[in-house]
Parts: C-alpha cells; sequence; structure tokens
C-alpha cells in the first residue's frame, strides 16, 4: 500500500503540533490556530542523523569540567551606529543571530541597511538578503543612506535553501534577512510566513550562524495585536530580541531589547529618521523634553530609567469636567490599569474630587514608560491640572506610589539624579527611602539608600563619576536654573508630602 503523505496540524500561535485537527490549541489555548502542514520528510533533516548534523560546533565530545572552560571573550564588531550597538550590549556578538521586530515602515531595514554598510567597511563581506524588495530598490534607498563603495552584496531572494547557497559561496562577515517570514523552505509545503517555515528558517540560519561564526540579524514583522507574526518559538531561537518602537508621525524611533543573551535586556538606543536614513541620539532626555510649555498645569518631568539608561520624559495630563456623565480616563504611554489605580489613590488618600471628570495622561513624544517609578510623575501631573498650579519647571521627580498612599523607595536613584543635575534640574522630588536609609518601608524594593552625592552636581561639576556627554546642554537650556547650586533632593514618604512639595 502507499504511504500517503503524512501531514501535522501546527498551532500558529506556540507551534504543538497535533495528528489530528483541533478547534483549540492543547498547548496554549489559541482558539482556532492549527494548520495543516506536511511533514518533514525523514532524509530532509529531521530524525537522528539530522539532529547530529546540526549541532553545534564544540558540543561533541560530552561533558567538560567547568573549570577547564577557558573564559571566550566576544570580540565585538561595532555596526558604526552608537545607539544600534548600545542596545546590542556594546556590538555585534560573532555568531549572535538577533531577530529585529517592528511595525510595517518604521526603518527595520534602513537602520540594518546602514549597519550592513557600516560593516561592510570595516569587517567584510556583507550578504543583505531581502524577500520583500528587488535589488534596485534596495539600492535607490542605499544611495539615500550614502552607502558608497563596500563590498556589500545585495540578494533578492526567498528560498531558504538558495540564500544558505549564497551564504557558503560569499562567507560574508554579516548576513541580514529581511524579512524571516517571506523566507520559504523547499522542504516544507506551507505558505511562506506559517509557523512551520518561519521555525525552519530560523533554525537553519541558527545552524549557519553558530556553526560558521557568522553574526545573523532577522527582521521579522508585528501582528496587529503587537507580538511577532506566527512564532513565539522564534523568541526563544535567537539570542537577541531587539523590538522597534515609535510612531510614524513622529521622528524619533526607540530600539529596544527585550531579550538578550550577550547584554543587558531592556537596553534602548534611540534615533532620529532623517532624509538621510536613522540618526541617533545621544542625548534622548533633551529631544524629550525639547517641546515642554513654560508654566503650564498639568506637566511633570519624570526621571525613568530604561535598560541602564537614565531618560527624562514629560508626563502630561489634562482633567476636565465630563459633559455626558460617565467619564473617561485614557491613557496613552503609561499603563491604563496603572492610571486607575493611580486615580484611586489620589482620591481616597490625597483627597481630590475626580468624580465624573475626565482625565487624559500622556507621555510626550509617544514614548512608553512602564516602570512603577513613574507613579509620582503621574500622581503630580494629574493633581498639578486639578488644582490647576503649575509645577516649578526646574523640578523633576520619581517615585512609586503605594496603595496606602505612601511613596516607596526604587531602583537605580543616583542615576535618575544625576540625569536630572545634568539637565539643568534644581530639584528633585523623590522617595524619602532612597535618600534616608532609615526611612526605608518594610519590604522597599530599594537597593541603594544612599545618592552619591557627586551626583547632583551640575555637568559643569560633574567631573568624577559622571562622564561628560556629548549634546548636553548647560543648566539653561532645559531645566532653565542658574548656574552653580545643582540638584537639591527632598525626600517625601506620601503623596500628600509630595504634592505640597510640589505645588506651592
Ligand atoms: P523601512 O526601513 O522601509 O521600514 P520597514 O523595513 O520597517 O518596513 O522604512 C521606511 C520608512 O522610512 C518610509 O516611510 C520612509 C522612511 N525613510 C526616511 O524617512 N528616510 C530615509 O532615508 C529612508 C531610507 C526611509
Ligand atoms: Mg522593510
Amino acid at each position: 500500500m502507499a504511504k500517503r503523505p503524512s501531514t501535522v496540524f501546527v498551532c500558529q500561535e506556540c507551534g504543538s503540533q497535533s495528528p489530528k485537527w483541533l478547534g483549540r490549541c492543547a498547548d496554549c489555548g489559541a482558539w482556532n490556530s492549527l494548520v495543516e502542514e506536511r511533514a518533514p520528510s525523514e532524509d530532509a533533516g529531521g530524525g537522528a542523523a539530522g539532529a547530529h548534523r546540526y549541532a553545534p560546533a564544540g558540543a561533541s565530545g560530552g561533558a567538560r569540567l567547568y573549570s577547564d572552560i577557558e573564559i571566550e571573550q566576544h570580540a565585538r564588531i561595532s555596526t558604526g551606529i552608537d545607539e544600534f550597538d548600545r542596545v546590542l550590549g556594546g556590538g555585534v556578538v560573532p555568531g549572535s543571530l538577533v531577530l529585529l521586530g517592528g511595525e510595517p515602515g518604521i526603518g527595520k531595514s534602513t537602520l540594518l541597511l546602514q549597519a550592513a554598510a557600516n560593516m561592510a567597511r570595516t569587517a567584510g563581506a556583507v550578504l543583505y538578503s531581502s524577500g520583500e524588495e528587488s535589488e534596485h530598490q534596495i539600492k535607490s534607498r542605499g544611495e539615500r543612506l550614502a552607502v558608497g563603495r563596500a563590498p556589500l552584496y545585495l540578494l533578492a531572494e526567498t528560498c531558504l535553501e538558495r540564500i544558505l547557497e549564497e551564504i557558503a559561496r560569499i562567507r560574508p562577515a554579516l548576513v541580514i534577512i529581511d524579512s524571516v517570514q517571506t523566507v520559504f523552505s523547499l522542504k516544507f509545503q506551507s505558505v511562506p510566513g506559517s509557523i512551520g517555515q518561519v521555525r525552519e528558517a530560523a533554525t537553519q540560519l541558527l545552524f549557519t550562524a553558530k556553526g560558521q561564526n557568522i553574526p545573523t540579524f532577522l527582521v521579522g514583522h508585528i501582528t496587529k495585536d503587537g507580538s511577532l507574526a506566527g512564532p513565539k518559538a522564534l523568541e526563544h531561537v535567537v539570542d537577541t530580541v531587539l523590538y522597534f518602537e515609535g510612531e510614524r508621525h513622529h521622528s524619533h524611533r526607540v530600539v529596544r531589547a527585550v531579550k538578550n543573551r550577550f547584554g543587558a535586556s531592556s537596553e534602548l538606543g534611540v534615533f532620529e529618521m532623517t532624509s538621510t536614513g536613522l540618526r541617533p541620539v545621544p542625548n534622548p532626555s533633551q529631544m524629550f523634553l525639547a517641546e515642554r510649555p513654560v508654566n503650564a498645569p498639568g506637566s511633570a518631568v519624570l526621571c525613568s530609567v530604561e535598560g541602564s539608561r537614565p531618560i527624562l520624559v514629560e508626563v502630561q495630563a489634562l482633567v476636565s469636567s465630563s459633559t455626558y456623565g460617565n467619564a473617561r480616563r485614557m491613557a496613552s504611554g503609561i499603563d491604563q490599569q496603572r492610571l486607575t489605580l493611580l486615580l484611586a489613590v489620589l482620591e481616597k488618600r490625597a483627597g481630590l474630587n475626580l468624580i465624573g471628570d475626565d482625565v487624559f495622561v500622556n507621555i510626550a513624544g509617544g514614548v512608553t514608560v512602564d516602570e512603577p517609578a513613574s507613579d509620582l510623575g503621574v500622581v503630580a501631573a494629574i493633581a498639578s491640572s486639578v488644582r490647576n498650579r503649575v509645577i516649578p519647571a526646574t523640578t523633576a521627580m520619581f517615585g512609586e506610589v503605594g496603595l496606602a498612599g505612601e511613596v516607596r523607595g526604587i531602583t537605580q536613584a543616583t542615576l535618575r539624579v544625576r540625569e536630572a543635575a545634568q539637565m539643568g534640574f534644581r530639584r528633585c522630588i523623590m522617595p524619602a527611602a532612597n535618600i534616608d536609609p532609615d526611612a526605608r518601608l518594610k519590604g522597599s524594593r530599594s537597593e541603594e539608600a544612599n545618592i552619591d552625592p557627586d551626583a547632583c552636581l551640575p555637568p559643569s561639576r560633574q567631573g568624577r563619576s559622571g562622564e561628560p556627554r556629548p549634546g548636553s546642554p548647560g543648566p539653561q537650556a532645559v531645566g532653565g536654573g542658574s548656574e552653580g547650586g545643582g540638584c537639591e533632593l527632598i525626600g517625601v514618604r506620601t503623596v500628600g508630602e509630595a504634592l505640597d512639595a510640589l505645588l506651592e
């Protein structure tokens, strides 16, 4: 009897397989996510022989004693773009597989083409394989980005096997696949972009990257709900996952590391989209505060930390009486649930009457802050709008707000204070627990109770530990304070105390 072609049903959400169709995936619980795919044939990579062939270099020979293993210093290769190097943890690690996700049109191809051109000049041949654009399209973009003469190979190809052949032929120092969802393997019958295809492409490229020590970038598309299309599985396969964030109506773009085996996750790189490609922004605080209104109620400056990087952002709030009875609460840039919670704390613990009021909170510039230290900025902006009182332009703040109305200590306080002082702020309203160790609340997550006094000095006098940064303005530029002085730290224990200190 002839053997029927074996097919499996693969969940497009989590990649689990089932011999039969099911309405709901037994593993991840997603509804109607199973798609029929042809199982790979035995000779096409499955089975023990296939598994062996894919073993990463150096993995054979059994277990080794911990003390016998030498430390490998990953010599990182610079992409020639400071902000991109920063998110990657200091440059590209040889043999690493990096996934760059983002919405269409946000600038993934632009950034990678810029990096490819730079690395072709410094590190050797680069292969840029695109399944979305022709060589001519890529070239005309490259002309704008001033790619110039460098050993940069363009390949308009979607067949995985052909791409692997070209990698073997050119032996590049860097491979870019734009995008992984357009790549298909001849071994599978399913359409490009299905989980089987994407996983096969990622796995094959992983073995090439590890086996031949070629760093590889994969571009990944994002679905409407914000996750990488199809494969959650992909995030586990790769070494580093980067997300491109930003709004198309703003010129700035943020690249965030959500996973990094070779560096800090949640590290951030900030760029500006210009007519000649993406330009790194060395001082994001200055950019995000550039259009801050002067003496306007409802505006507060918040010291947030993303990865290892302090960034000052402006929180704006508008509270107005609702005409339609059902009050609206809208948050953009912060979590909606967090806003609801903070409004309840303000009503109950700080005596603000917000019943029947519409509350709108926005982080200016389209950035997203999702750390608890942003609470105090949100609370202050709302209170400032309700009471119609201005927060002085030279005051910055940070701190977590608890349900009892207490202001709780947070991490990396020194970093935040230093950034505020560098930007010329004269006062910092912050959790008392971060200044005075005795005031630390039980269970507070404050790790460093003492602020390095050097951090409070203005940039001109921050010599020892605060490294001078290019593009950092003098004290007058943003904070509006006068020279000298430094930043005064005011520790608060409750929301009430904070509002008293902020709204004179
Ligand atoms: P692109 O890199 O093609 O986005 P993705 O690969 O993420 O889909 O970005 C395209 C957008 O960037 C497009 O709207 C045009 C704009 N752009 C510039 O503003 N300046 C430039 O120099 C380039 C190359 C693109
Ligand atoms: Mg693109």
